[in-house]
């Protein structure tokens, strides 16, 4: 080394690390928790040769399988390693084509604006909820001040629960259009309030569609997304090389997911009842739980000291939920993934007590 060292600093992002190793039940991060769910991932992956590791992964029938799925042709389908990866993609894909500018739901998941933040050259908006609960007219109305912007809205959003109503996403569809954006709807959660195929269908060179097959097939450890545009869009972004890591494996899953999609809606189903139930076992003993779209739910606490309190006691009875201390809006809440059978039952059981130890909170921030 010569005396005068340059030397090596890193600069240092806010971005949130996976988990590291666990034995509690993970309510936190939202994975799909079924007593079918073992069962028919076996199902998408039985069909799996170990020996298609041994070759590079193709993806034009995994395509074939999800467009027919949706509803779509082919060269409109985008394969990516979770919608997370989708996310980064994009972002990295169309900033210049945007000229930088990301209007984003407040709260919305937070790959948009870290991705951004590691990217820089982006100028982020964010839109929060408005008072009168109408997001998407808010959001159209930020998008029709400006051309040329990525839009990113999450339906229904993560981390928020809100489900818009359908009939107000048209208007922002057509401001989309009309002033040149973009419009990504992250569907991550779209399969439980039934709404996947609806939004595939929307699609177009100015919307492209997410859906997280780790959500909705119980497949987070597998990391796979589909995305759904037009076929100019798709084939833009396909030259950014997404099919370079998702492996072999997924995309055997991804083309058996047509044999299992209807067991899966039961399963949709089922968690969905088990979310209301959930909603009014909360509501009776006098938590205010607003409603969610997704397969989480949030229960608002008096203070950060109490969601604290919450969060460690369920942690010490050996459940990881989320406790929501940095979300704007959604300060003093604690998340918990909705899940069926005998975990979920038993959570509940541990859970009402607890919930009717702490006072009620008052003044819901959202
Ligand atoms: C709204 C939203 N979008 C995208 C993701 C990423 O999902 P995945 O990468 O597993 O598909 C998440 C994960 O929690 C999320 O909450």
């Amino acid at each position: 080394m010569t005396a005068a060292s340059i030397g090596t600093t890193w600069p240092v992002h806010p971005v949130r690390p996976r988990r590291g190793s666990d034995r509690r039940v993970n309510l936190s991060s939202n994975e799909l928790i079924h007593p079918a769910v073992p069962h028919l991932v076996k199902r998408m992956t039985s069909g799996f040769e170990p020996a298609d590791l041994t070759h590079y992964p193709v993806q034009d029938a995994p395509a074939e399988s999800a467009a027919e799925l949706l509803g779509r042709r082919p060269d409109e389908i985008l394969l990516g390693p979770g919608s997370d990866s989708m996310i980064r993609l994009i972002v990295a894909a169309v900033r210049d084509h945007v000229g930088g500018q990301l209007l984003t739901q407040y709260p919305n998941y937070e790959a948009w604006e870290a991705t951004a933040a590691i990217a820089g050259g982006w100028d982020v908006r964010r839109i929060g909820k408005p008072a009168d609960g109408r997001w998407l007219p808010a959001i159209q109305s930020a998008a029709d001040g400006c051309d040329r912007a990525l839009v990113a809205v999450s339906w229904p959003n993560g981390p928020d629960g809100h489900l818009p109503d359908r009939r107000e996403l048209a208007a922002l569809a057509d401001t989309c259009q009309r002033r040149g954006h973009l419009l990504v709807l992250d569907g991550c959660y779209a399969a439980f309030c039934g709404d996947h195929e609806w939004l595939a269908r929307l699609a177009d060179d100015s919307i492209v569609v997410l859906l997280s097959w780790s959500k909705m097939f119980g497949l987070a450890g597998g990391r796979l997304a589909v995305g759904v545009g037009g076929s100019k869009v798709v084939q833009y972004l396909r030259a950014f090389r997404q099919e370079d890591h998702v492996n072999t494996l997924m995309l055997s899953a991804l083309t058996a997911t047509t044999a299992v999609h209807d067991d899966f809606r039961a399963v949709w189903a089922d968690i969905g009842d088990c979310r209301e139930q959930a909603r009014t076992l909360l509501s009776e003993a006098g938590h205010a739980v607003a409603p969610s779209g997704g397969n989480f739910l949030h229960v608002p606490l008096a203070d950060a000291a109490t969601s604290g309190r919450v969060t460690r006691r369920l942690s010490d009875l050996g459940y990881r939920v989320r406790d929501m201390a940095e979300t704007p809006g959604l300060r003093h809440h604690m998340r918990f993934t909705v899940a069926c059978g005998p975990v979920w039952e038993r959570f509940l059981q541990d859970l009402e007590p607890l919930l009717s130890s702490v006072p009620p909170s008052e003044a819901i921030e959202r």
